[in-house]
């Protein structure tokens, strides 16, 4: 994580002493690093520079525009699972033909304006999806680009939350029933087959599954050309992890590089999605400690972010290292819950911690620029917190902090009932 590194004895991001950021834009904020962001597009674009490819970035990893933009900008495709990701990846200055669009619920008005605006292909997760999608191509005189999304029936080895490749997972079609849903799709005359997909979980720190996936896949493919039906792609979803702690996934190199040997004298296009092995390490969420509290048993500290600014912790038990933005031994080393200010136990963001800490210091938790600002929300009626982007020594601000009036916008009281 070269994007924040410690000088002259305070964290900074990228140029910037991130104590800077808090100060203009106050807490808590998340805080991206454009290089960060490009480095982790720039890993799998170089290990794929030499096959057919397409990189479509997982975009509930993190949707900010800003960040949508850059990977555009970079030639990223797009996975997205509602219409609301393509609409954000459209504002953004995303290729529509670029976009893979995966998802085990997509509804009527969704995929009618996936085919007005002509994505790349759907990921078809059921047979029941795929006749939805016939029937709404015919009624608007279009032929949909369809790959199926395959349930190969292996076991990721991530949290069970996050595991999607096994058979009792909801995801993707039985591979073993696979071959049948073809043959129905090729018959079908407002369908074209482009593709195969799978998605077998996420947060991965050992290549065979994939592996395992991708040989399970291949059979599927070979099965296919005897029957006379050709694939233009492989898609191997994402879900490479990324270093939180101590694990050691393999590299977007060291993956691929497997991957496209599997590949090779094959005339297939390797699709990736990868999510958090881009985002994950370029962004940090950044919280004040509100005040420090001590108990006969523990130690907190209570900081001004919350598990609805980062979820991940409360609900997968996930670890984000957390550390002071401005280290200073002359303080006492305590173990402490970091904890935030909702009514729920479950909410913290690390615990067992040992810090040298007090009231009004700044907190870095790292690791945060996947799947946090994306899985936040208002609960206990917070404003969903500020984001902001760091490139080189300048400092943007790419979401603005929520407002109280914007909360409760939507809402309206009863009428009167006189
Ligand atoms: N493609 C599909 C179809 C997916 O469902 C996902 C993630 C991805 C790609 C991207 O996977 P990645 O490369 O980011 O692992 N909220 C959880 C992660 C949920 C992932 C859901 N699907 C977390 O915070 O760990």
């Amino acid at each position: 994580m070269d994007w924040f590194s410690y000088r002259d004895g305070a964290l900074h991001a990228e140029q910037v002493a991130v104590s800077r950021i808090a100060e203009q834009f106050g807490t808590p904020a998340y805080v991206y690093s454009r290089a960060g962001l490009e480095a982790g597009y720039k890993a799998y674009k170089e290990a794929l520079n030499d096959v057919p490819h397409m990189i479509a970035y997982a975009v509930k990893a993190n949707g900010n525009l800003a960040v949508l933009n850059l990977l555009a900008s970079l030639g990223a495709g797009f996975d997205i699972v509602s219409v609301g990701e393509l609409e954000r990846v459209l504002a953004a200055g995303g290729d529509p033909a670029t976009v893979v669009f995966s998802g085990v619920g997509k509804q009527h008005n969704e995929i009618q304006r996936a085919l007005e605006v002509g994505v790349h292909c759907f990921n078809v997760e059921s047979e029941t999806e795929l006749d939805r999608i016939q029937q709404i191509a015919e009624s608007m005189g279009k032929r949909a680009a369809i790959s199926l999304r395959v349930n190969p029936d292996v076991d990721a080895q991530t949290h069970p939350y996050i595991s999607t490749g096994l058979r009792d997972n909801k995801f993707g079609i039985d591979i073993n029933h696979a071959l049948a849903v073809y043959q129905r799709a090729a018959e079908m005359p407002n369908i074209e087959i482009v593709g195969v997909d799978c998605h077998i979980g996420s947060q991965l720190t050992s290549g065979e599954p994939f592996i395992d996936a991708l040989d399970r896949l291949l059979l599927l493919v070979d099965s296919l050309q005897a029957q006379g039906i050709e694939l233009k792609h492989i898609d191997i979803g994402g879900g490479l992890g990324i270093a939180y702690n101590d694990e050691t996934p393999p590299t977007p190199s060291d993956y691929l590089n497997t991957v496209k040997a599997r590949l090779q004298g094959r005339n297939l296009k390797l699709v990736v999605e990868p999510g958090r092995s881009i985002a994950g390490q370029a962004g940090i969420l950044l919280t004040e400690v509100e005040l420090i509290k001590r108990t006969d048993h523990k130690n907190f500290a209570v900081v001004d972010a919350a598990m609805n600014d980062l979820l991940r912790p409360s609900i997968y038990s996930a670890w984000h290292g957390i550390e002071p933005v401005v280290p200073d031994d002359s303080k006492e080393a305590l173990v402490y819950d970091i904890v935030g200010p909702i009514c729920e136990t479950g909410d913290f963001l690390g615990r067992g911690r040992v810090l040298r800490i007090a009231e009004g210091d700044l907190l870095a938790v790292k690791s945060a620029g996947a799947y946090g600002f994306g899985m936040s929300s208002n609960y206990n009626s917070r404003n969903r917190c500020a984001e902001i982007m760091v490139d080189g020594d300048q400092v943007h601000l790419v979401r603005r902090r929520e407002t109280i009036a914007e909360q409760l916008a939507p809402e309206s009281v009863l009428p009167d009932s006189q």
